[in-house]
This record gives C-alpha cells, structure tokens and sequence, in this order.
C-alpha cells in the first residue's frame, strides 16, 4: 500500500522512528545499568510489545488491564504497576500478573503491603518531592498542592516495614535531564533516610517515573548518566526510569482528508479527524500539533482553521498556512501523534475510531481497522 490508498482518518507508526528511539533507550540502559520500563499510558501499541521487548526491561501498568496485556504480549519483561488506589476486587488478580507493584499512601501499604509481599512482588512506594518543575500544565504536575500523587514527607512512616524494596516519583512531563536533577535533590533531601536503609526497609531500587524526553534532540542524556550513577554509587541502588513518550517520541502522524471548506471571517477547513476524538490532548493540554507542509498563520499565502467533524464548537486542531488553497480531497498528516492519542480516542458523536497502520520504509500494512462495531459494542 502507498500513502494515498490509506483509509482516512488514520494513525501511522513509523517503525524506523520506533527503533532508532529503542536504540537510544537501550544505550542508556547498557552504559549506565538503569532498567527502563515502557509506561503503557502513553502507547499500549501491543502488537509492537515483541519489538519493543527487545530493548527495554518491561513495561509499567496503571492497573489491571495494562498489567494483563503486558502479561500476554510482553511475557519476558518485568511487569510493574502504579495506582493511586487499588480497587479492592482487582489487587489479586495484579498480584498474580506483576512482580512490582508501587502503593500511593501508608494506608495502602496497610492494606495490601504484606500480601503483595508475601505473592513474591516487590513492593513500592511513592514519594511526592513537593518539587515543581513544570511551568504552566497544572493537571500534568504531580506536586502540585494538594496533590493526592505520591506521600510527602510529612505523611511517610517513621519506619518502613521490613518488605518495602522501592521508592518510587514520577514528577516531570516532557523535560530534561536539568529537571530531573532538581527534583533528585529534593528526593535526596526529603527521602534520604530512607533511601540509605536508616528509616527501616530493605530498599534495593529507585524508580525515577517518566517525563524524560531522552529521545529528543536536545535532551542532555549525559547529565542523565551522571546522575544514575550518582544513586548507583551513593545508595547502591537498581535504578527505573518509566517513559512512555521518550518511546515513541516523533514516531506517528494521523492522516486526515479534508472533507470540505469555507470561510466565515477566515478560511476554514472541516477535516475527517476529530480533536475531541482523536488527538485530545490538543484540546486538554492544550497544543498546537505540528502539520507537514504547513507553518504558523499568516506565515505562508492561505491560513486556515481546521476543524473537526463533531458537532463540538471547540473541535479544533489549530490554525495553520499553506502555499496552496485546500480543497476537499486533500491529504494533511499531523505529526507525533503516536503517543497518548491512540490510548485516548473516544467515539463521540459515533465519530469512528481511526484505523492504524504501520510504515516500514516505504510500505504500510495495516495493524487494526475500526467499524461500526467498535462505536456500539461500549455503549
Ligand atoms: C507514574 C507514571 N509513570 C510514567 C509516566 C509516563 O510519563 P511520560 O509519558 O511523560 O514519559 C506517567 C505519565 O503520566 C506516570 O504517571
């Protein structure tokens, strides 16, 4: 299949991306000895778990599900999971798939600790820094206040119980390594005690979350490095990292086809996918995706604003020029549209779910295709 022979609208994941992302990750993980662990949130894409299992240690779960399709598709890797709270009905059947699992608060840890221990896990707690690194994304920033993500200081057990094998933040959400130290500093400072084996626990790993952009240009992965070793050699410690983006990164576009245009005060395009449905992270962050062949408004001859198919006044991908005039029929293809989208989609409206493919070089084979089906059977 060429591009034009796809059916519209569709996600597109570029294997070659995929692996030179993998390679990235997999370095990191030779020359320092840390363990990375894809976070399934971001893409849970697990016909390409095979892969991805070839250079990564495991995955990281939000729950039961996640955890249950690592199981199936990833079976070599390890199997970790975080949840605020786990629901009473489910921690057995986690317990049976995991062989991590981090708890949220002491309460938690009372509940569901020493059985976690005793099916053989290795137990975990989170940690909140009460360190903020992040400008301007509220809802992406665990140590905001009030936060219920993580036990501050105050609230940590004098001692930790005997089990306890980690310690466990995820702060940080697309940042560099400049970040990461900060809030190192402040784990080191709030949770030393612990880390060092002098509150009580045996603690053998730390997991320093995800947010790590490392396979972005820019990204400083040798101040990363510098740091892993830093924990290794002070605290003796196996040390995680969690990303689920730095994974697929700059991996996937979504291909759309304008459906029609018009002009009310400026052009407008209605394109066949949704920003509410399929990329709602525009909507919720929020962003402006970057389009192929497109720039800022005004910067090229016709600016549009493309819009989706909803009935959703606020369905709006963004305002984009072009050198040309759009007309129905044609092609745009958003980019990095493979994480925290494919996850995400939603049926609003009976909008369908797009269908996703895969590029290898320059061929595309298809990975699943949506119907009708798919809209009613979660009604
Ligand atoms: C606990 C935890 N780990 C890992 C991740 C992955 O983060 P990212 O996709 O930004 O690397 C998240 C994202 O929300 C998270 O909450």
């Amino acid at each position: 299949m060429n591009i034009k022979e796809l059916r519209t609208p569709c996600y597109i994941i570029d294997e070659d991306g995929l692996k030179a992302n993998l390679a990235i990750l997999d370095n990191l993980r030779h020359k320092t000895g840390c363990r990375i662990l894809l976070a399934q949130k971001a893409f849970s894409i697990y016909q390409l778990y095979d892969l991805m299992g070839q250079y990564l240690d495991g995955t990281t779960a939000s729950g039961l599900y996640e955890a249950r399709l690592a199981h199936e598709y990833m079976p070599e890797g390890e199997n970790h999971v975080f949840s605020p709270a786990y629901r009473p009905g489910e921690i057995d059947d986690i317990l049976s798939l995991c062989n991590h699992i981090v708890f949220n608060s002491e309460k938690q840890l009372e509940l569901y600790g020493a059985r976690a221990a005793k099916s053989g896990a290795s137990v975990g707690i989170r940690v909140n820094p009460e360190c903020q690194t992040q400008e301007g994304h509220v809802i992406y920033d665990p140590c905001a206040p009030m936060s219920r993500l993580g036990i501050t200081a105050d609230n940590m057990p004098e001692r930790l119980p005997d089990y306890v094998e980690g310690i466990h933040f995820h702060t940080l959400c697309e940042q560099n390594s400049d970040s990461l130290a900060r809030t190192l500093d402040a784990v080191i400072s709030r949770f030393g005690r612990y880390l060092d084996g002098s509150s009580g626990g045996s603690v053998k790993w730390i997991n320093l979350g995800g947010g790590h952009h490392i396979t972005r240009p820019d990204y400083d992965i040798a101040l990363l490095e510098e740091l892993i070793f830093k924990l290794k050699d002070k605290y003796h410690l196996e040390v995680y990292l969690e990303p689920g983006e730095a994974v697929a990164l700059n991996c996937g576009t979504l291909l759309t086809t304008v459906l029609e245009t018009g002009y009310n005060g400026g052009n407008i395009a209605v394109i066949d996918a949704s920003a509410a449905c399929h990329m709602p992270d525009v909507i919720e962050m929020p962003y402006r995706p970057p389009l192929k062949d497109s720039d800022l408004p005004g910067k090229k001859a016709y600016t549009y604003r493309l819009g989706g198919p909803s009935c959703l006044a606020g369905d709006i991908a963004g305002d984009y020029s072009f050198d040309r005039k759009l007309a129905a029929g044609d092609l745009l293809e958003f980019e990095d549209m493979a994480i925290y989208t494919m996850v995400k989609t939603n049926t609003f409206n009976g909008i369908a779910l797009p269908d996703i493919y895969l590029k290898r070089g320059d061929e595309y084979s298809i990975i699943r295709q949506f119907g009708y089906e798919d809209f009613k059977s979660r009604l």
